[in-house]
């Protein structure tokens, strides 16, 4: 199975965001991974609400918001109303986690639980059945360009292993420090998705480097 491209607009020319969108709705994309952050959360603040019903508008793909945020649950209608698709919050971040979920499904979209690459997988063992895709951190959140961290395929098979063994259909994304060279084991270890940020959108020929990383 090929694996799910979600190319990450963080590392987009925010000059030139219409055509980046457009460039990804002609590629192989299929997903387009929107990175939030609050300044608190994570050490850094992107965009929100405003900027992704401004892709939502232009967007051919499913969109795949990330919440690098504290107290996600407050946003969660606002972040279906600007159009996303899916909402990934952080387990960290999240107090009621189990409602938090249920909450994002009521709106109809996609629930997804991002783990810190601190944090253990065995965390999800009493929500797995409950979510749709389950988001390894693979770098500290917080910045695009950053190294892939090795232990993370570890985590990637441990989760394979937890959603055979628990019957959970939900999907495994992974963020940070994907590329071509490394694509291949992290989908090997498990992973049905792969976010790319600067590998897709610092290369010479971006729509080229999505189908690398689908066919690698
Ligand atoms: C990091 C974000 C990532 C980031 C990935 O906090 O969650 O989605 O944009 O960028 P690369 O692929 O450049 O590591
Ligand atoms: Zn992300």
């Amino acid at each position: 199975m090929k694996p799910i491209i979600a190319p990450s607009l963080l590392s987009a020319d925010f000059n030139n965001l219409g055509a980046e969108i457009r460039m990804l709705n002609n590629s192989g994309a299929d997903w387009i991974h929107l990175d939030v952050m609050d300044g608190v959360f994570v050490p850094n603040i992107s965009f929100g609400i405003p900027v992704i019903k401004s892709v939502r508008a232009i967007s051919e793909k499913p969109l795949d918001t990330h919440l690098m945020i504290v107290q996600p649950e407050r946003y969660i209608r606002a972040f279906k109303e600007a159009g996303s698709d899916m909402l990934t919050v952080h387990w960290e971040a999240c107090t009621h986690l189990h409602r938090t979920v249920a909450q994002i499904r009521e709106e109809d979209m996609l629930a997804g639980v991002a783990l810190n690459p601190h944090t253990p997988v065995s965390g999800l063992e009493d929500i797995i059945q409950d979510v749709d895709l389950v988001l390894i951190m693979s770098v500290n959140p917080g910045f695009g360009g950053q190294k892939f961290i090795e232990r993370s395929l570890r985590k990637i098979s441990q989760l394979r292993e937890m959603i055979e063994r628990s019957g959970s259909n939900a999907l495994i994304e992974v963020d940070g420090g994907v590329n071509t060279e490394n694509i291949a084991e992290i989908v090997k270890a498990g992973a049905d998705a792969v976010v790319a940020g600067n590998a897709v959108f610092k290369s010479q020929d971006p729509p080229a480097t999505i189908e690398l990383l689908k066919n690698s």
